[in-house]
């Protein structure tokens, strides 16, 4: 039986940014008419700096733009100065956890911390974002094997039912904040890749209901022909998501309506 298509999903990741809770708020207010157009056919994801959550989930009472946290610590309180739990961030509004990004794995994040974080989440209600992706596209092929490690690392013993409501995000580093962007082919051609992983990992029906997004360089120009001809359920987008009429144009093309 055909599998039913997911509904695309865009998730708008801040980073350190915007430096003012008041700005802050005034894109959630401008996403939010957004999100009240293209809902139920798109989720739109924000996620903020975690200091500014609560404040910017109650401008948006009604659900429809969802957000999430950019990282977490495993456990759910104790000794861990500058960290935040995945009960904490559940508790502020969040539904979505980003682990495993690029950025955090350069400032010195391990695979093995990444899986326990991945553990975290995944054992509880929020939905785990995993970020891989290579930093070089060299000639040889060799970021399919950064990829797949990546991936055996952070999900290896987990649950079937976890995995299929996991998102996984493909950034390749050098896409990122530079401009350029993977060709669709890449993306499409990285994206069967991950689906046989994870087949191999668990099995055919588990790795078919996982979410896969990219990230890099999108922007209102590129993601059409990315989402049409680059397989992916959605993007998971950085500099573009602070301009909330470049956000819109995103959305829009991965929307039906
Ligand atoms: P840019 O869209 O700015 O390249 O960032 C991508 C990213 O890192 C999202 O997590």
């Amino acid at each position: 039986m055909a599998s039913k298509k997911p509904i695309p999903l865009v998730v708008g990741n801040w980073k350190m940014n915007p430096s003012t809770l008041a700005e802050a708020k005034r894109l959630v207010v401008q996403l939010r008419t957004l999100a009240r157009k293209f809902t139920p056919d798109v989720s739109v994801v924000v996620v903020p700096p975690s200091i500014y959550l609560s404040d910017l989930t109650r401008l948006s009472p009604s659900g429809r733009l969802q957000f999430g946290v950019q990282n977490v610590w495993p456990g759910s309180t104790g000794a861990q100065t500058g960290e935040i739990s995945v009960s904490m961030a559940s508790s502020c509004g969040a539904t979505y956890v980003i682990i495993g990004h690029s950025e955090r794995r350069a400032s010195g994040e391990t695979d093995e911390q990444i899986a326990a974080k991945y553990q975290s989440v995944a054992a509880s209600k929020l939905t785990p974002i995993l970020c891989v992706g290579e930093a070089t596209r060299d000639p040889s092929g060799d970021y399919y094997a950064v990829v797949e490690t990546q991936l055996t690392r952070a999900l290896a013993g987990s649950k079937k039912a976890q995995l299929k409501r996991t998102v996984i995000a493909y950034e390749p580093v050098w896409a990122i904040g530079t401009g350029q962007t993977s060709t669709p082919a890449d993306v499409e051609e990285m994206r069967l890749f991950i689906d046989k992983c994870l087949t191999k990992l668990f099995d055919r029906a588990t790795a078919r209901a996982v979410r896969v997004l990219y990230g890099g360089s999108v922007n209102q120009k590129n993601a059409t022909e990315l989402f049409i001809h680059g397989g992916v359920d959605g993007f998971l987008v950085g500099g573009a998501s602070l301009r909330s009429a470049e956000f819109a144009r995103i959305v829009a093309s991965v929307s039906s309506t």
